[in-house]
């Protein structure tokens, strides 16, 4: 055990040491407080990468990061930070830190780099696995990264295929008849999975033996299965369920990636990165956007990820105050200029001359568009809306519901589509989305198709 090396923490805040031991099941972690003296000794077993607070104790970044440097030259340093005063990625990268970090916002990052970084700087020693959903899996295919089930009385990993090969019949049946409904990929692994499963999302949708009533069916229950690892206990604090919405959105842009001319989805979000734009709500959305299309067989994925990355690029031509205010915040004034952002959505793609489809432009002129007539620009009513710009509309209320903002509590994914579920009411006053769409989304999510019990 103890020549396996270790994760040295320092001075970090409670939380965060949470969100990293969360991380790291089974590895060695060494925690000091932050101070010179302790800096400067050796710590037992060797750490392979640092953690560290934001500076105290009278050091400055720069004191902190090069006494960390001088102590481990060649280690990983990473600065996490949860206020936002006195935090400036840049310098502290500057100073010596190999990143910087500010939580919650970039908890999902955070994890992902830590995963990559870990596994590397421990030469594999230490694993860090990722639940997942293998979809269609069989016996007979090889899958090209290793899978791990995870028993939770001795919090232990088990492996159950080598990359490279098929999982076990007897263990696959087991696995449907259990509860246990995720299995664990290594995380410098999976970029194979996501590749995986984009391509089997393909093949059920283009598949010729394959009647249009089975493809829809069968491309719906791999959605279900998708949006179903939102929902489960591994997901149940928000940043894994952020991590896991980035996994499918690392899905969604592989499967789009497979298809031809893909480069635009790169393209644009290399432009929504330089204009630094709410990118996780535009990339949430996009995801969302672009399952709930399969998992309906409504639109095209395609597009729906587009219409996801592109519908509040207006919002950054908004004055300052009124972007950081939610909505509700908003004087009627603010309200009435914060309208006008699905139009300067349209006109900004024109002005960047970002060619996308005209269904595209529709759905992102009327995202904010109510099925009783309320909304806004153009209080369009009923099947005027297009069905395109319902789903978009949709995704965005899950990842608004769902995402965290200062001072308002967020709702956990049941939570928002229970907020969902109550939307669909009798009185056509007050009904936002197409009936029938709403309640065909709703079956995409757990406990939205009733499950047969037993035969009597
Ligand atoms: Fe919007």
């Amino acid at each position: 055990m103890s020549n396996k090396p270790s994760l040295l923490t320092v001075g970090l805040e409670p939380d965060i040491e949470r969100i990293i031991n969360d991380l790291l099941e089974k590895t060695e972690v060494v925690t000091i407080p932050m101070d010179v003296d302790q800096l400067m000794s050796e710590v037992s077993p060797p750490p392979c990468l640092v953690i560290s607070g934001p500076p105290k104790e009278g050091l400055s970044g720069a004191e902190l990061a090069q006494t960390l440097r001088m102590q481990y030259p060649e280690l990983p340093l990473f600065l996490v930070c949860n206020a936002k005063s006195g935090f400036e990625r840049k310098d502290f990268i500057k100073n010596g830190f190999t990143d910087a970090f500010l939580l919650p916002m970039d908890t999902t990052t955070l994890r992902a780099k830590l995963s990559d970084e870990l596994a590397k700087a421990s030469n594999g020693t230490i694993r860090v696995f990722r639940p997942v959903k293998i979809l269609d899996v069989t016996a007979e295919e090889p899958l090209d990264f290793e899978t791990s089930i995870f028993m939770p009385v001795n919090k232990r990993y088990i492996k159950t295929s080598n990359k490279g090969d098929a999982v076990d019949q007897s263990l696959l049946t087991k696995l449907k008849s259990s509860k246990m409904n995720s299995m664990y990929v290594p995380a410098e692994q999976m970029q194979n999975f996501y590749s995986y499963s984009a391509k089997k999302l393909r093949d059920m949708g283009s598949k010729a033996t394959l009647s249009a009533t089975e493809k829809r069916d069968k491309l719906a229950s791999s959605v279900r299965d998708l949006i179903s690892g939102l929902f489960t206990e591994e997901a149940a604090s928000f940043e894994s369920g952020q991590a896991m919405l980035k996994d499918c959105g690392e899905i969604v842009k592989s499967y789009i990636v497979q298809g031809e001319d893909a480069e635009w989805y790169s393209r644009i979000q290399a432009i929504l990165g330089e204009r630094g734009d709410n990118y996780s709500h535009a990339g949430n959305v996009s995801t969302l956007a672009a399952l709930f299309s399969m998992g309906l067989g409504i639109g095209k994925p395609e597009d729906m990820a587009l219409a996801g990355l592109l519908h509040d690029i207006g919002i950054a031509e908004l004055p300052g105050e009124i972007q950081i205010k939610a909505p509700e915040d908003m004087t009627p004034q603010e309200l009435e200029i914060y309208k006008k952002h699905p139009e300067m959505s349209i006109n900004m793609i024109k002005l960047r001359k970002i060619i996308v489809p005209e269904i595209v432009m529709k759905a992102i002129l009327q995202h904010h568009e109510l099925y009783n007539g309320q909304g806004y620009p153009n209080g369009y009513f009923g099947d005027r809306i297009c069905k395109e710009a319902q789903i978009l509309a949709l995704a965005d209320k899950f990842d608004y519901l769902t995402c965290l903002k200062e001072g308002r509590p967020y709702l956990s994914p049941s939570e928002a589509i229970e907020h969902l579920r109550r939307l669909q009411v009798d009185d056509p006053s007050k009904i936002h989305y197409q009936p029938d769409l709403l309640k065909r989304l709703l079956t995409l999510f757990p406990g939205g198709i009733p499950t047969p019990t037993h035969n009597p």
